[in-house]
């Protein structure tokens, strides 16, 4: 079974192509120009940048695997959550495609595709840590999730993005934080918030955090901001096994592809997908579509289905 998996919820234009277990291509285009054109993402501009992209992608992707569209069995696409216009784009162009073509068409959850792609045996806990979403996840079995903690205000991912601007760094920020990170002898003066909550918070160190960008060598504040963040992922994932009694972590999305993140996270019985698929990707949704498949899910063809900017998870399984 050959499956595409596009993904175009944000400002990345992606597609994965695998067969079973094997990714035969993971593709991106990053929208550079508009990045620093506007220095962030422009809904608008990207859903534009995803039309003009998408079907070249899609047909180099096909040409560098030498296979043909008849060789496809299944299309898939994030159908939510994100942003408007570009889940509208990468979906006509599944659905059509899909249509025109008598291939299977599966429209994915985000979140749960960034969970899938680790191939995890059930239950464990997933943490997604991302530019949209900072949530943990209990995985009891394929399509049977409850949220344990989300955050109450920014996501993670976003703090690093934001703070990253302040201190004019290039868009998204979290990867270029990484960069210039380097410890110092200094202790970091800001703790962590919502300290004994399952919930995270990240709007008020982000304020914290403001307040030391002319008064600390950047390098500094970075290597304070990833060790910080580590340090609130483990005090959540600690109240989330006490929780919930499960032991088996999965961390996903854009900031687990943070090596001290990851390095600090070891601790635990954990799991990371390989850095190229934490950030969005489409085989992470072509994942997603073959666990659909295999289980006969009623996301199998379902072309009713309209693009949603929210859901949890939790909704999505219902
Ligand atoms: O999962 P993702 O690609 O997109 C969303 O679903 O949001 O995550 C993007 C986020 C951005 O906030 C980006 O700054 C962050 O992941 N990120 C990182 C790193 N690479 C990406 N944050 C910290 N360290 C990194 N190496
Ligand atoms: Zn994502």
């Amino acid at each position: 079974m050959k499956i595409v998996g596009i993904e175009t919820s944000c400002d990345d234009t992606t597609i994965g192509i695998i067969q079973e277990d094997t990714i035969l291509i993971n593709k991106k285009i990053t929208h550079g120009e508009m990045l620093k054109k506007y220095g962030g993402v422009v809904p608008e501009v990207a859903a534009r940048n995803h039309v003009d992209l998408l079907d070249i992608l899609m047909k180099n992707s096909l040409e560098e695997c030498n296979l043909q569209l008849k060789d496809i069995d299944v299309i898939s696409s994030t159908i939510g959550p994100g942003m408007i216009g570009g889940l509208i784009v990468g979906n006509s162009f599944a659905r059509t495609l899909a249509q025109l073509n008598d291939k299977i068409f599966i429209p994915v959850h985000h979140l749960e595709a960034h969970i899938l792609v680790s191939g995890k045996d059930f239950p464990f806990l997933a943490v997604v840590i991302s530019g949209g979403h900072t949530v943990i996840v209990l995985c009891k079995s394929f399509m049977n999730y409850e949220i344990i903690s989300n955050s109450l205000d920014d996501a993670c991912g976003e703090f690093f993005d934001k703070l990253a601007k302040e201190m004019n760094l290039p868009f998204p920020g979290g990867p270029y934080l990484e960069k210039i990170a380097l410890e110092s002898d200094i202790i970091c003066p800001i703790n962590i918030p919502m300290a004994g909550k399952v919930d995270f918070s990240f709007s008020g160190i982000k304020t914290e955090f403001k307040k030391l960008i002319n008064k600390y060598p950047k390098e500094t504040i970075a290597f304070w901001m990833q060790d910080l963040v580590a340090k609130i992922l483990c005090e959540k994932i600690n109240i989330a096994i006490q929780k919930t009694n499960i032991q088996s972590i999965v961390v996903c999305g854009g900031v687990a592809s943070n090596k001290h993140i990851r390095k600090k996270l070891q601790q635990f019985q954990v799991c990371f997908p390989p850095i190229e698929l934490c950030t969005d990707n489409g085989v992470m949704v072509a994942m997603a579509a073959k666990m659909h498949v295999l289980n006969n899910s009623p996301m199998v063809n379902n072309f009713k289905i309209n693009e949603f900017p929210r859901m949890n998870l939790d909704l999505w399984c219902r």
